[in-house]
């Protein structure tokens, strides 16, 4: 019987943060050995790597870093004649505004990403890989680079694993700390010793050209976690929980205005919005309610609670969904306009202004741009300029169409999916919240210098004329 220090909800299903909150578990390779630790390893290399790709894929796991991708087909997706080096990179940037669930598993249970990781290195034939970790994470650091130490005392890692023959080496490497160290090609050029400035794709899809232009599986920490209890449970059984095409747990990070923020592990598209915040966060604040939830990180597009969506399904039928009865998996977010992505769920509620929530995320992706690509680079800090404006109430109603034809002017026009990143935002808040925000603006601005530093150098000039 397991306990826990802050114990999980009733709907939970605990696969990857089994041992989070565990009491009297801590991060040792001793103590993880006790719990049957590695044994899945053991498992996995006794089998053809073919098949273990082939029990991922049946699985159904899909990417858990954003994009939701089927793991074992990105697998395949190395060129079947590559004679070059094959590289494992673990993201462990975590740098999705929203998200924190990567370091609870980096921070107390490094082995089960360390066997995670192995077994993938197994299957698709990679020698080296490593753990990308964001520099906020210098504890997490420390860990790994001990876990490692450890496993590779006990030949889990290194040198003919546990008598198969298989040789590998695992290394922590540290970014400086930038958002776009999370997108694989940043975080493959970041890798490489350079500035992190994210390839175009195609060409550059890491399973082909990646790490040194050699072939590269990036999976995020969770993802492959999940790799071992696919092996120890088998595709069918993994695939059995969660809903079709939508398949085994996943940890949902909620922040912002509930009354129990926190993680949870659930079964995919087993739990619909309603009953995320009022059965597993306790419902809105006392006197508040909810205004509108980002579900996926910062970069998905937001949700305001009194919407209903028409979905239309593949035999052709149509349905009307309710905000609170959708269920929180991959498909039908992203047929409701918006995305599961990182599993980062951001509450807000009627306390807070979109104009507030817009700034802060404009404020965020502006500065974050790694500023390779004009349209991303001038139009984040643009679209930052214009919402500092609307929230000190120096904007005029026209700034909001701008600000608007910005964001299109980026969407899709970008090196990588940042741009999308900071114009989704942007394009649904103005288009479901647009009264709230020209309340917000003021006519007289209209053909004002509008411009907060251009208003700043007027009221300078005014005062050092001794008025005008
Ligand atoms: C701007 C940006 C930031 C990203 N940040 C992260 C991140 O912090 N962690 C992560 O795992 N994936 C991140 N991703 C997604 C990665 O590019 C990549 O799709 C993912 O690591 C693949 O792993 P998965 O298939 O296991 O999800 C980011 C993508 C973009 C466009
Ligand atoms: S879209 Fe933005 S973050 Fe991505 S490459 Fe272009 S400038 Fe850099």
């Amino acid at each position: 019987m397991i306990t826990y220090t802050k114990p999980p909800h009733p709907r939970e299903y605990r696969l990857i943060f089994k041992n989070v909150d565990r009491v009297g578990w801590d991060p040792s390779i001793d103590c993880y050995l006790r719990d049957g630790g590695y044994q899945d390893l053991q498992k996995a290399v006794a089998m053809q790597p073919g098949n273990i790709t082939a029990e991922v894929k049946k699985s159904g796991l899909r990417g858990r870093g954003g994009a939701g991708f089927p793991t074992g087909m990105k697998w395949t997706f190395i060129p079947s004649n590559n004679t070059q080096p094959v590289y494992l990179i673990c993201n462990g940037d975590e740098s999705e505004p929203g998200t924190f669930k990567d370091r609870y598993i980096l921070h107390q249970d490094p082995h089960q990403l360390i066997e995670g990781m192995v077994i993938t290195a197994y299957a698709v034939g990679a020698h080296t890989a490593y753990i990308y970790l964001r520099e906020e994470f210098p504890a997490a650091a420390r860990i790994m680079e001990q876990a490692i130490k450890e496993a590779r005392s006990r030949n889990f890692v290194g040198h003919n694993v546990l008598g198969s023959g298989f040789d590998v080496e695992i290394y922590v490497h540290r970014g400086a700390g930038a958002y776009i160290c999370g997108e694989e090609t940043g975080l493959i050029e970041s890798l490489e010793g350079k500035r992190p400035y994210p390839r175009i794709k195609p060409p550059y899809f890491p399973a082909a050209l990646g790490l040194y232009m050699c072939p590269t599986i990036v999976n995020n920490v969770e993802t492959l976690c999940h790799v071992k209890h696919i092996i120890r449970m088998g595709g069918d059984a993994y695939a059995s929980l969660g809903v079709a095409r939508n398949t085994g747990t996943r940890i949902l990070c909620v922040s912002g205005d509930v009354k129990t923020p926190g993680y949870f592990e659930v079964e995919v598209g087993k739990l619909t919005l309603r009953e995320l915040l009022y059965d597993l966060c306790g419902g809105p604040k006392d006197g508040r309610s909810f205004k509108a939830v980002i579900p996926g990180g910062s970069s998905s597009k937001i949700l305001r609670c009194d919407e209903s969506f028409a979905l239309k399904y593949p035999d052709g039928s149509e349905r009307q969904l309710a905000f609170w009865d959708i269920p929180l998996d991959f498909d039908t977010l992203a047929a409701c306009g918006s995305m599961a992505g990182s599993g980062g769920v951001i509450v807000i509620d009627d306390s807070r202004k979109m104009s507030w929530v817009l700034n802060n995320l404009n404020a965020f992706y502006a500065h974050e741009s790694c500023g390779q690509c004009t349209p991303c680079r001038e139009g984040s800090t643009w679209m930052k300029n214009i919402s500092d404006r609307i929230v000190t109430g120096d904007a005029s109603p026209q700034d909001l169409a701008t600000l608007e034809s910005i964001a299109y002017q980026i969407d899709g026009r970008t090196v990588c999916a940042f741009g999308e990143a900071s114009c989704w935002p942007v394009e649904a808040i103005i288009a479901k919240f647009r009264d709230e925000l020209l309340a917000d603006t003021q006519a007289a601005n209209d053909g004002k210098p509008h411009n907060l530093e251009a208003n700043a150098q007027r009221r300078y000039l005014t005062t050092c004329s001794g008025g005008l």
